[in-house]
């Protein structure tokens, strides 16, 4: 009878193995889980090495600071944060770079602005960004930029501001963007974007910005608009936009600027206008089917400084008491059906910064 087994030691061993076997293959297995977590600086280190590799023009030489003599924190246009030593700020703008944007850019756990600004980035924009989960900033206007804008852009819950202006861009806004809540600007002009307005804007509550002038967008102006109670600047056009503007628009106390111009868009101004937009600045309806007078009530909206509602189908006298707009230095209200009257002009005169001021084709 064997008292000790003379493989117990080998057992043993085994039992051991087994276990950091199992050790293993369940932190494998978890491994999907604990990524996001474990990332590290070389990590970061790595994904700036990578879009340093993907740009194949550097005039300035931005990028020569980006090598092993400095700790990549210190590396032109990086930020990083003070607790962990990760990549907080990417911002190259205006540098001439030409290059793309790397897919690794995702990986940049801790990244919360990226500012590409005026370069001549090209390609896509990775749908890596989407794991950017920090993410506040990005700002990618003027570059040569193509596809769309990627879906999963929406997982980036803390973003406030996206500008993708003056690119070629193309697709639609994507419906999936209506879950950022938090976003204040949305820039989207001066690309290729189809489709139309995303009725979601109206579930932005917090929007200040939307910028989509210069696309090709279709169909009419959501009415879930009039619902953005902070809402200041607010230009869509040139486009193809076509149907009445919601009134509950022109009930936004907050807008500066409003531009409707060249598109196929109609409707009257209402009369209170001047009341209810009491901080307009820019009012811009140009090139499009608005009909009715022109309301006295704009004297009101004291920090009107251009007035353009040219090419379109207005009638009635135009009001003679515009004088009131002291820094009113820019009215054109040529190519409409306004009568001959001209007494305004002599109101005008009380605008001493006046520089454009057109009547004909009436
Ligand atoms: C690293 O960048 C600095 C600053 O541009 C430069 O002075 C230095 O020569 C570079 N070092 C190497 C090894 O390229
Ligand atoms: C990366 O982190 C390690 C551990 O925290 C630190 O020792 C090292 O200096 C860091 N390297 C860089 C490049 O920040
Ligand atoms: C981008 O370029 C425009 C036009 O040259 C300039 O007004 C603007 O300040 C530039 N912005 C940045 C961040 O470089
Ligand atoms: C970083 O991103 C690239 C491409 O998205 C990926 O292939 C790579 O495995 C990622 N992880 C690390 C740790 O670099
Ligand atoms: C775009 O950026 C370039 C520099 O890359 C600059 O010269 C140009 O003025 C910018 N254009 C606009 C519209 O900002
Ligand atoms: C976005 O798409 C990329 C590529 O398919 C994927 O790796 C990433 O996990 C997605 N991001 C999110 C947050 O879903
Ligand atoms: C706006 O939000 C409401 C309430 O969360 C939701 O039911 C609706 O579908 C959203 N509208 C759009 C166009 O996303
Ligand atoms: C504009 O606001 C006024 C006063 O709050 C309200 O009576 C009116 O119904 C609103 N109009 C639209 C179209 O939202
Ligand atoms: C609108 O402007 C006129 C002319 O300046 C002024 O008499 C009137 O009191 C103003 N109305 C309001 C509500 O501010
Ligand atoms: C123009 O200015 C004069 C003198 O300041 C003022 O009496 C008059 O009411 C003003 N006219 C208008 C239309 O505001």
């Amino acid at each position: 009878m064997k008292l000790h087994n003379p493989n117990f030691p080998a057992l043993l061993c085994s039992t051991f193995l087994h276990i950091i076997l199992l050790f293993t293959v369940t932190l494998l297995y978890l491994k999907p889980a604990t990524s996001s977590a474990t990332p590290t600086n070389e990590t970061d280190r790595l994904a700036l090495l990578k879009f340093k590799e993907s740009i194949d023009y550097d005039p300035y030489g931005i990028l020569s600071s980006w090598n092993d003599s400095f700790q990549f924190c210190n590396w032109h246009g990086i930020t990083c944060g003070h607790r962990h030593q990760r990549v907080t700020t990417l911002e190259l703008q205006g540098h001439n770079l030409r290059g793309t944007i790397p897919p690794y850019i995702g990986n940049l756990t801790f990244l919360r602005a990226i500012n590409l600004q005026n370069n001549s980035f090209y390609g896509e924009i990775p749908k890596e960004v989407g794991q950017l989960f920090r993410l506040r900033d990005l700002n990618l206007t003027n570059n040569t930029l193509g596809g769309e804008i990627p879906t999963n852009l929406s997982s980036c819950s803390e973003l406030r501001h996206i500008i993708v202006s003056n690119n070629k861009l193309i697709g639609k806004i994507p419906k999936e963007l209506g879950s950022l809540t938090k976003l204040v600007s949305l820039g989207v002009a001066r690309n290729n974007f189809n489709g139309g307005i995303p009725g979601f804007l109206g579930n932005l509550s917090l929007l200040i910005i939307f910028s989509a002038a210069y696309n090709d967008l279709v169909g009419n102006i959501p009415e879930s608009v009039g619902r953005l109670k902070s809402l200041s600047y607010f230009a869509v056009g040139p486009n193809k936009l076509n149907g009445m503007v919601p009134s509950s628009l022109y009930n936004i106390s907050s807008i500066r600027t409003l531009s409707f111009s060249q598109n196929q868009l109609s409707g009257t101004l209402p009369e209170n206008i001047g009341h209810t937009l009491p901080n307009l600045q820019w009012f811009y309806l140009s090139d499009n089917k608005f009909f009715g007078s022109i309301p006295s009530s704009l004297c009101n909206a004291s920090k009107l400084q251009k007035i353009d509602l040219s090419n379109n189908s207005f009638v009635g006298s135009v009001p003679t008491n515009l004088g009131c707009l002291q820094d009113l230095y820019f009215l054109h209200l040529s190519m409409n059906k306004l009568g001959k009257d001209l007494d305004f002009l002599t109101s005008l005169r009380n605008c001493s910064k006046m520089n454009v001021l057109s009547f004909v084709g009436n």
